[in-house]
């Protein structure tokens, strides 16, 4: 059987999406006794790596964390050499990086399964965290909605194609120039289960109005720091505070996948008020990496 890689949620079917979700939440054999995880790292991380850390140490495999000085990309060796190296010592390679196509690399040369831990088209281990908490805080997918307000970034992608694939409707409010194109939209749709849909709105308001969980991201991610100040002219009314979370539906809640800028995408009294769940949803990085790590390996 040709090995799996997880490049972007959609590399999972809905059934296997759902299978890695249950084993999240099941207690852990120790399936890595004896193995390592690569993880390769050309960003700044503190969830990921620490979450994946811990997620490999909990099947009682070794978690390796390289950093982007030591391996250099491309520029001490190839990413192909890179990747054909460590799949002979390791049984899973995870890397976040600057351009997708590294990963694309990566996978056309290993032999052992290679993870995106965030590209800049996708975040898919934060959207398996980011549904598990759905599951767990609202208590379904299938048929609820989810407003994103903000950027359509990699964690906006990836959580997108991921919840339609469940059957929960995806409700889009993003700024002039920073939301998804016709080709996204037509990707996520060719994904959608059970009747789910991605829809465009103007404002804010209206994409949260009837929805169940509101979720956001920087204005700005990692890379495009240059950028910043227009940006932050461009996102200005596109910020979840709590007017706008008292437009959602009775009971929503509130998502991040942090590092939030607090005052910027949102209010102090939002992330730390009784909508939000941004810990339980950061602390499921954990249990979501080990659950696909899981089922990767079985
Ligand atoms: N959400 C997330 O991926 O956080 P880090 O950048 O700290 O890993
Ligand atoms: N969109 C953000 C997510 C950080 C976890 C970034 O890419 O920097």
């Amino acid at each position: 059987m040709s090995v799996r890689h997880f490049l972007e949620i959609d590399d999972l079917t809905p059934d296997e999406l759902i299978a890695v979700l249950d084993a999240s939440e099941k207690p852990h054999a120790p399936l890595l006794a004896g193995k390592g995880v690569a993880l390769i790292f050309e960003k700044p991380s503190l969830r990921t790596r620490n979450s994946c850390e811990m997620a490999v140490v909990q099947l009682g495999g070794h978690p390796a964390a390289i950093f982007d000085a030591e391996v250099s990309l491309d520029r001490r060796e190839s990413t192909e050499d890179v990747t054909r190296t460590l799949m002979g010592y390791y049984d899973a390679i995870a890397a976040r990086v600057f351009e997708h196509a590294q990963l694309e690399r990566m996978a056309s040369v290993s032999s052992v399964p290679v993870i995106n831990l965030l590209s800049d088209a996708g975040h898919p281990v934060q959207a398996l965290a980011d549904l598990l908490t759905i599951r767990q805080h609202v208590g379904a997918l299938r048929g609820i909605t989810i407003a994103w307000v903000g950027d359509f970034s990699n964690v906006a992608r990836s959580l997108s194609l991921g919840a339609v694939a469940l059957g929960t409707h995806v409700r889009l409010s993003c700024p002039p120039g920073y939301g998804p194109t016709n080709i996204d939209l037509d990707h996520v749709m060719s994904r959608a289960q059970h009747g789910a849909t991605i829809t465009v709105w103007p404002r804010p308001a209206e994409a949260v109005t009837g929805s169940h969980v509101v979720s956001t991201d920087a204005w700005y991610s990692m890379g495009q720091e240059d950028e910043r100040e227009i940006r932050k002219r461009a996102f200005e009314g596109f910020r979840v505070d709590g007017a706008l979370m008292a437009e959602a539906e009775r009971g929503a809640i509130f998502l991040h996948c942090l590092p939030a800028h607090r005052g910027e995408e949102a209010t102090s009294d939002v992330l730390d008020g009784p909508s939000s769940r941004i810990w339980p949803q950061a602390h499921n990085r954990m249990h979501t990496f080990r659950g696909l790590l899981a089922w990767l390996c079985a």
